[in-house]
Parts: C-alpha cells; structure tokens; sequence
C-alpha cells in the first residue's frame, strides 16, 4: 500500500502549521522526515494516522495493506507507550484483542513478535523491569503484530543512549530487511536519518513545506559497514536544515 499525501495544510488556532505538503511514500520504504524543531513532523504523523484531520488537502491509502494486515496503520512512539501495568507479552496481546483470533493464532502471533525481537525470554516481565531499549523492542513487536501497511513512528529512538540507538537501528535494518515494512520516521538524528531512510525529506520552518527529498541510494543491510560513505549526505541535510534549525531554536527562546 502506497500513501499519498496531496496538498496537506494544517493550522492549530493562529498557528499555520503545514502548507501545501506533497508526499508520496511507496511500498517497502522508509521515509525520514527531519525539520526544525515546531515544524510539524508529529502533526503530519497525526494527520497520516486519522488521530486529526488537515483543513485542506486529502491522504490517500492506496492499494492493499499486506495479507493478514490487522491494521493499516501503526504508531510508535518516543516514550514506547506500554502499559506498565501489562507484562511484555500482555502488551503486545493488548493490540489483537479487538480482533477475532482464536487463543492458538494469537499465541502463534506473540510467539513470532517477541522471537524477531529477541523478546521471548522476557515475556513475563514488567516494563518497569526492562531497559529503554527493551521497552522500544516491545512496541516494535506490538506494531509487527499487527502487520501495518504503515508505521508511523515519531523519534522512536531519541530517548534511548546512543549504543541502543545503534543497537536498534541495527534490529530495524533486520526487521525491514526480513520483511519489508513501509515507515514514515520522523527523527532530528541525520544519522538516523542517513541510516535508515530510502528518502530524507526536509521540512522548513513553520509553516512547514518540502524544503528538499535526499535520495539515499545505498541498500540499508550495507549502510552501516560503508557509514563513511553517507557522511557526504548527512553533511547535506545538515546544510540544508541548519539556517531553520538555529531560526527555530531562537524562536523558542523568544517564547
Ligand atoms: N494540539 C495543538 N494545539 C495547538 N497547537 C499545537 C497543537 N499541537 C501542536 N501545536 C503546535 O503546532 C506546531 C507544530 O507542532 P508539532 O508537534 O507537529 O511539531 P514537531 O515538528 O513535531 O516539533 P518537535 O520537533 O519539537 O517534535 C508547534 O508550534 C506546536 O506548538
Ligand atoms: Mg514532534
């Protein structure tokens, strides 16, 4: 399933937040999307995801999603999101049960998730019991279970120290790789972004507009042996983002 984005416009009371926004992203990509701090990255995922509709302009899904999809359209978050009352595999079992699966397919599900996440030894456990990574690989296995066609995913690895990221950038390259996934990844990390993104798309200031697309055209399982040879690239976004970036924090400091 292909999601196509047409002239999306978005304001919040006084604030114009995104203007006449084009997108296209294709089956099995990830878009990045990066931007200066208030530009609206987390509004385009919300408006993607339904949680909001924009005031002008459509978003459409189309094609299918991928057999036995349960649902088109999965977040994951900075914060992970569980529920800490939940152990790991009761969160993951939390998103198949409006669905009409019998226990065995259900068990069959969680079983798969938690194993592609290197999670099956640490079912029973609390989230309060696990590290930030461990958190973020519990709902990486909630999104996986429900097979999106899309994952939103909205800094996923930014609360995490910087081995983790790598670590979980390496099991997303993993994921992807196994079975490709369609994402739309917002991050402020250009590394993350050279990393993983087919396409890096750079939003200007609010209101926020496609300033750029930076095609990565490197398959992702190599990206991380042949790093050096992306840094041309980051260097690019960055010059691309900078002027906004250091516009942006002012503005905040201005209040
Ligand atoms: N529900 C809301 N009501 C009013 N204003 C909002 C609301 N949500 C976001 N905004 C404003 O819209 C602008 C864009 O917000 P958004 O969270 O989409 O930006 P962002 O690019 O994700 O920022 P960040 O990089 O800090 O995560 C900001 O100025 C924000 O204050
Ligand atoms: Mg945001």
């Amino acid at each position: 399933m292909d999601l196509h984005l047409q002239g999306i416009s978005h304001r919040y009371a006084q604030v114009q937040v995104l203007s006449a926004l084009d997108l296209t992203i294709e089956y099995g990509q990830i878009a990045c999307i990066v931007g200066p701090s208030g530009c609206g990255k987390s509004t385009l995922l919300r408006l993607i995801g339904g949680l909001e509709k924009p005031d002008a302009g459509r978003i459409l899904q189309i094609g299918e999603p991928p057999p036995s999809s349960l649902n088109p359209l999965t977040y994951i978050f900075q914060d992970f999101a569980l529920l800490p009352w939940r152990s790991v595999e009761g969160n993951v079992s939390l998103v198949l049960e409006d669905h009409r699966l019998d226990a065995a397919a259900r068990a069959r599900i969680i079983d798969d998730v938690l194993a592609r996440t290197r999670l099956s030894d640490f079912r029973k456990a609390f989230p309060r019991q696990l590290s930030g990574g461990m958190k973020q690989r519990v709902a990486i296995a909630r999104a996986l279970a429900v097979k999106p066609a899309v994952w939103l995913m909205d800094e996923p690895l930014s609360a995490l120290d910087s081995q983790t990221r790598e670590l979980l950038m390496d099991d997303l390259v993993e994921l992807w790789a196994r079975e490709p996934f369609t994402a739309c990844y917002v991050t402020h990390n250009l590394h993350e972004a050279v990393r993983l993104g087919h396409r890096v798309v750079v939003l200007s200031r609010r209101p926020g507009k496609i300033r750029s697309v930076v095609e990565i055209d490197m398959p992702l399982t190599e990206r991380k042996a042949r790093e050096s040879e992306l840094s041309a690239q980051q260097q690019h976004l960055w010059a691309l983002l900078r002027e906004d970036a250091l516009a942006a924090d002012l503005e905040l400091i201005d209040g």
